[in-house]
């Protein structure tokens, strides 16, 4: 039988074919990021390098022997490819439960296409059953929370966890979201917000969708 790391896996090889030849990829985090990165690898003489949305996704790429770039000497980048938390049929997401979702918004910000890798867990009618991340500037983390309890939420510190940016993450449970690309504008004016964890505005394009009967590929027009 067929677990969710074989499931991951399959959706890393597939997402090898949407690397152009010789580009600078764009490369996620998380565990099915991680599988990607093991595929890129065996490819590594065929791309320049990669630009990563965290520390953690660097230090795998460069223990692989890929040149790791900032994003400031790549430039605009032809594909990302990275997983998410949850992801409905238009392609909107959640992100961040690794709380990498601010350099990930920005890597996929200046990436032509987003390539999403999920096994089938992650495929949902409505966003929101996944506590939705929010990186906070940490003197903003009391009134940021008051706001988003005014909003319907009910958003928890993530106890002993600081971002790659030196801030805070507020988890925030109880939400049933029918309107991301508008509560991703709304929690994105909150003074003290760097990052919501929704990724609407910026949808992927593709998704690769690991099911036991193989890889889906999903796109916005189906
Ligand atoms: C990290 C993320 C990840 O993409 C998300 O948490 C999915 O991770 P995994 O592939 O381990 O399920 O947004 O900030």
């Amino acid at each position: 039988m067929m677990g969710q790391d074989d499931l991951k896996r399959a959706v890393a090889k597939a997402a090898i074919e949407y690397v152009p030849f010789d580009c600078i990829v764009g490369v996620g985090t998380g565990s099915t990021a991680n599988f990607f990165i093991d595929e890129l690898a065996k490819i590594k003489h065929k791309i320049r390098g990669a630009v990563a949305s965290s520390e953690a996704s660097a230090k795998r790429l460069q223990a692989h022997g890929i040149e790791v770039l900032s994003l400031n000497d790549a430039g605009n980048l032809p594909v990302y490819v990275d997983g998410a938390d949850e992801i409905t049929r238009h392609l909107h997401m959640i992100k961040g439960g690794g709380g990498a979702l601010t350099r990930e918004k920005i890597v996929a910000a200046a990436s032509k296409k987003f390539i999403c890798v999920c096994d089938a867990s992650k495929l949902v009618d409505v966003l929101g059953k996944f506590p939705l991340p929010i990186e906070v500037i940490p003197m903003a983390r009391s009134s940021v929370a008051r706001q988003l309890v005014a909003l319907g939420g009910q958003p928890t510190l993530r106890e002993g966890f600081t971002t790659d940016n030196g801030n805070l993450i507020l988890d925030v449970h109880g939400l049933s979201i029918m309107n991301p690309v508008e509560l991703e504008s709304t929690l994105d004016h909150i003074a003290g917000v760097v990052t919501n964890g929704l990724f609407a505005r910026r949808g992927a394009d593709v998704l690769l969708l690991g099911t036991p009967e193989g890889v889906k590929t999903i796109t916005v027009d189906g």
